[in-house]
């Protein structure tokens, strides 16, 4: 037999349940195989948006670990117990796999680190532009399908990205938002309808007071309302922050010492309110830091100084982190969010990647590892994304969402669920028509059209990197490099889970424009055989394609080509397109 045949995937439904069989004898025993006759195993198996912006692209103006799955057997591992034992036998010839691609990744299977939170795949929803007015929102009277006025498709598309938190009423808005007379307007989103939407989409409350001190009794009378509501005993709100962006819009504090002691006083008389628990429900604080830009190791900054023993950090749950990509026309370097250059492509995903994001993170981790090592204290990174020139000069905040888009936000959220051991929430900013959104509405000019971005897609291909136990494994990469502006950049990025049926799930990402990357794929498991039971990949025709109103999605998942995957064994080899971020599904046979 063959050590190896391929079958075409796009023929194939994309149904976790199929695996495929392997490309050996063994394989015909296995109840779950391809019939015989059939041809054998696939081988598939910154921010800094009001004021100042610094001049280097840089913006201006951040639960516990995940616990281990609670349902059956589950060990910390994710891997269900109750599955039988490994095979121990060796189905195919591993060594026809690959072997010639210069790039590789392995994946330790059997280090099975953090649950990834579904918090990581988080959203802003603030009230600005075009995001919940015009955008979520359309009134309960409205003609477009609707619950308690918000968009019937948008709630149907948040439960299809999996959005797993939701942040409101901001961002800046945050700051001057006063809940009270406010718990159910009928002209836009309250309390309760936000309420109720996160619960129709399955996604973790998160609310953002007022900051300073004298606002902390209104804070608790808020958070009150909700978690000792006797009409809505289901409702439970975690995660609450005390003020945004205070170095900023948040009081002006600026990031100097003195700012943060005058935020220790706003936190403190906040934490008091806050922190003894509300109708037996605790709550999750998040406290404030500096601008981004003066994290460093190093110096004395916001955060080195609130983690310092009996510092701040030990009264907080979490800390805010916000970390754009920020290039809009006030940076001083700004980039148009359709028909960018070769070079600002490479800028961005680069950015996305070594170039900011990552070695940002590691920066954070370094710190808080000083004073907590157990890594008790969370990072909130509730608000990344391309904040780019906006798309038509009438609405300040509206990009379209591009190919360049969903590619920078596949390596953001690879990079985030690396380091799912500090960061417990992530938030893309913003949910809709904001900045770097998931959908565009055309309401305001009397459409009811919705379009899903290309990063819709991207949220809706990483599903499986968060439910189902689906737990963090290390892996080492080695990717081939191009040249982009000016620069030597990695060509792949890559995610890998396992979950508690023992299924891997691998991303990988390939920013180079030109050209496709091969790479061999080698799971450390216990676990002989894997087929591979979907191959998914979202790409496009140019850098900067979108998806737009009235016209057939340019954007959007699609199986890869049969041919471009192989798999045997533990090993798969697989061909990512030029600009693509691909799924591959790999499970137990
Ligand atoms: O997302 C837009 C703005 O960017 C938010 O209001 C603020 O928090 C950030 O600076």
């Amino acid at each position: 037999m063959s050590s190896m045949t391929r079958i075409p995937l796009s023929a194939l439904p994309l149904l976790p349940a199929l695996v495929f069989a392997g490309c050996g004898e063994d394989a015909k025993s296995d109840p779950g195989a391809t019939p015989p006759g059939t041809p054998a195993a696939a081988g598939t198996t910154s921010d800094m948006p009001a004021g100042a912006a610094p001049t280097d692209g840089t913006p201006a103006g951040g639960a516990p670990t995940a616990g281990a799955p609670t349902e059956g057997n589950v060990t910390p591992g994710g891997i269900d117990d109750n599955q039988p034992p490994p095979t121990g036998v060796v189905e195919c010839d591993e060594s026809s796999i690959g072997g010639v691609a210069p790039n590789t990744l392995s994946v330790a299977v059997n280090e099975p680190a953090t649950v990834i939170p579904k918090e990581i795949f988080g959203v802003l929803l603030e009230i600005l532009g075009n995001n919940i007015n015009n955008g979520i929102f359309v009134g309960p009277t409205s003609g477009i399908p609707n619950t308690r006025g918000i968009r019937n498709d948008i709630i149907e598309g948040f439960k299809e990205a999996g959005v797993g938190a939701m942040q409101w009423p901001g961002g800046c808005a945050a700051n001057n938002y006063n809940w009270e007379p406010n718990l159910n307007p009928i002209n836009t989103m309250g309390t309760d309808a936000f309420m109720e939407l996160t619960q129709l989409v399955g996604a973790e409350p998160y609310l953002v007071g007022r900051p300073g001190d004298q606002f902390a009794d209104s804070n608790r009378r808020w958070v009150e309302y909700i978690n000792d509501n006797p009409e809505h005993p289901e409702w439970k709100l975690q995660y609450f922050k005390v003020g945004n962006e205070v170095w900023g819009c948040g009081g002006n504090l600026g990031h100097e010492a003195a700012g943060l002691a005058t935020y220790t006083t706003w936190y403190d008389a906040n934490y008091a309110a806050l922190s003894p628990p509300i109708n037996g429900k605790d709550l999750f604080l998040v406290g404030a830091t500096a601008g981004i830009w003066t994290v460093n190791p190093n110096t004395d900054n916001w955060l080195t100084l609130m983690s310092q023993p009996n510092g701040i950090v030990a009264r907080m749950d979490g800390i805010e982190i916000h970390d754009y990509l920020y290039f809009p026309d006030g940076s001083g370097t700004p980039i148009p969010n359709v028909g960018f250059s070769e070079d600002q492509y490479y800028n961005i995903v680069n950015r996305a990647n070594a170039g900011q994001i990552a070695p940002r993170l590691r920066d954070i981790d370094s710190i808080l590892d000083r004073s907590d090592p157990e890594g008790r204290v969370k990072v909130m990174l509730d608000e990344w994304g391309d904040w780019l020139v906006e798309f038509d000069p009438s609405d300040t905040w509206l990009q379209k969402g591009t190919l360049m888009d969903a590619i920078s936000a596949g390596i953001h959220l690879n990079v985030f669920m690396e380091h799912a051991d500090r960061v417990l929430m992530a938030g893309l900013a913003q949910s809709t028509n904001v900045i770097h959104s998931l959908f565009l509405t055309n309401t305001a000019s009397g459409g009811t059209d919705l379009v899903k971005t290309p990063t819709f897609y991207v949220f809706k291909l990483y599903l499986p990197h968060h439910v189902n136990g689906a737990t963090w494994v290390p892996h080492t990469l080695t990717s081939e490099t191009l040249n982009g502006n000016g620069q030597s950049i990695a060509a792949l990025s890559a995610g890998t889970t396992v979950d508690a049926s023992g299924g891997v799930n691998v991303s990988l990402v390939n920013v180079d424009l030109v050209n496709s990357r091969t790479i061999d794929v080698t799971l450390d498991s216990e676990w002989a055989a894997y087929g591979v039971s979907s191959a998914q990949v979202i790409t496009g025709a140019q850098k900067d394609t979108y998806n737009d109103f009235g016209q057939p999605e340019a954007v959007n998942i699609q199986p890869l080509d049969a041919a471009a995957v192989q798999a045997c064994g533990r090993k798969v080899s697989v061909t990512i397109p030029a600009k693509s971020v691909a799924m591959l599904r790999l499970d137990r046979r």
